[in-house]
């Protein structure tokens, strides 16, 4: 019997993505594949890419709408920012990513979020010595037993991806792996992720995330680590409740 096809593996990866963040965040989750594309402002921006940024780049923006028009506000290219970030729609915030076989894409009106990160790893292999290094920051991981102990650096980078891209729109920094903190909790698929002093005293950053602490969630699904990270809107918490 054949497996599932790509669409039907990325529904199953949608429905997973979904969990990971708050019911006002939309998701959309597409297979990495040719794609042709309505808008030319979007087609310009990997008209002389090769083929294969040309498909993740696409997928992504694929995504991007899909998940737009779930909160009916699908109404134009998402442009490509200065710092390669994507320019959502007026009161909008969202966020992209691709790896491996799929390409997603988060978003929410901003009288939900301040903002959102998403990032997709391909789980396996392990992060090499020479990269974990590179990449390390403070991580505390208990081993649980759980088959992700030996992905936890992975993990932690894909965290840091995500909050990155959640706080870029805030401070326009680049991080340091120091700049962010992370406590994974393996088994429950949570973590814990605190920005440095630095970072908490720039004027640009919000009280919420003064307070330091964004908690979210990630999952393995089809051999994807799928992260998100959120700041909620108005609330004194980043990331909804601190996992227990
Ligand atoms: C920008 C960055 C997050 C992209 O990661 P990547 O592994 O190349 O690819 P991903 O699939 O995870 O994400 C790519 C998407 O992120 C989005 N993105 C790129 N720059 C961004 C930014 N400054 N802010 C928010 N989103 C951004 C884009 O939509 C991009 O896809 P596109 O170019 O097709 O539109 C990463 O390259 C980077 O520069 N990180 C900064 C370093 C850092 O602070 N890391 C955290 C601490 S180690």
């Amino acid at each position: 019997m054949p497996g599932p096809s790509p669409d039907e593996l990325a529904a199953e990866g949608a429905a997973a993505l979904a969990d990971l963040f708050p019911p006002f965040v939309r998701v959309a989750l597409v297979p990495v594949a040719d794609r042709r594309c309505p808008w030319p402002e979007e087609e310009a921006a990997v008209a002389r890419a090769v083929p294969s940024r040309r498909r993740e780049f696409l997928s992504g923006r694929a995504a991007a709408h899909a998940a737009l028009a779930a909160i009916g506000r699908d109404q134009g290219p998402v442009e490509v920012g200065p710092r390669r970030q994507p320019r959502w729609p007026a009161g909008v915030v969202g966020s992209i990513a691709h790896a491996g076989a799929w390409a997603g894409a988060v978003v929410a009106g901003s009288e939900h979020a301040r903002g959102l990160g998403l990032d997709i790893e391909v789980l396996d292999p392990p992060l090499p010595d020479d990269v974990e290094r590179a990449v390390a920051g403070p991580l505390v991981a208990e081993p649980t037993g759980h088959p992700l102990d030996a992905y936890a650096t992975k993990v932690a980078f894909s965290v840091r991806e995500a909050v990155f891209k959640c706080l870029f729109p805030f401070t326009e920094w680049l991080l340091e792996p120091t700049d962010v903190a992370v406590e994974l909790d393996l088994r429950e698929g949570r973590y814990r992720a605190v920005v440095s002093d630095r970072f908490r005293r720039a004027e640009s950053v919000l009280p919420a995330i003064q307070e330091a602490t964004i908690a979210g969630r990630f999952a393995v699904i089809a051999g994807h680590l799928l992260t998100g990270a959120w700041v909620q809107a108005g609330g004194a918490s980043a990331g909804g409740p601190v996992p227990t």
